[in-house]
């Protein structure tokens, strides 16, 4: 079937063929068989499917195909990408600060919140690289960690906003 809708998806043209009413998540997932995003509720209430339209947290689940064409949409994968490119890099890194962060700080258990909480995170470090904790517990207040992990959520995100403005 030819492509029916061109999606701007993590620095490159894709052609997809869903109907303009499916949920950009199923296209990203059944249909363009990325992992990032997540199925969680389905409702827009935790973040799982998260992913940036033009830099724009987007709950994906409930957001239609028409509604994201000609924007750019990044999704997990495209994060090192995204930020190489806020930073001027030549090359995407292996990881960002904020994917480093999480590792050094084991945020992350089940990861079933992981791909929103980064996708949250990166949009408010794109914004204010010195987020105080209320602003970090305020940005990320929507995102649902069944593990209980919003401690290291913080530390995790304090941490890469220290990387990011060299101090770390
Ligand atoms: S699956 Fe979209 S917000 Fe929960
Ligand atoms: S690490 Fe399990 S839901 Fe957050």
């Amino acid at each position: 079937m030819a492509a029916a809708t061109t999606l701007r998806l993590n620095g490159v043209e894709v052609g997809v063929t869903a109907d303009v009413s499916t949920p950009l998540l199923y296209v990203l997932t059944d249909e363009l068989q990325l992992l990032g995003p997540r199925f969680g509720c389905g409702l827009a209430q935790c973040g799982s499917c998260s992913v940036l339209v033009d830099g724009v947290e987007t709950r994906s689940c409930v957001t239609p195909l028409s509604a994201v064409a000609g924007k750019q949409i990044t999704t997990l994968e495209g994060l090192p990408m995204l930020y190489a490119q806020s930073k001027g890099l030549q090359s995407p890194p292996a990881y960002t600060p904020l994917q480093q962060a999480l590792i050094d700080t084991q945020a992350i258990q089940c990861g079933y919140c992981s791909n929103g909480l980064q996708i949250k995170a990166t949009e408010l470090l794109m914004l204010n690289a010195n987020p105080s904790e209320q602003e970090i517990r305020t940005a990320m207040n929507g995102h649902l960690c069944r593990c209980g992990t919003y401690p290291k959520i913080l530390e995790a995100i304090q941490l890469a906003a220290s990387t990011i403005r060299g101090e770390a």
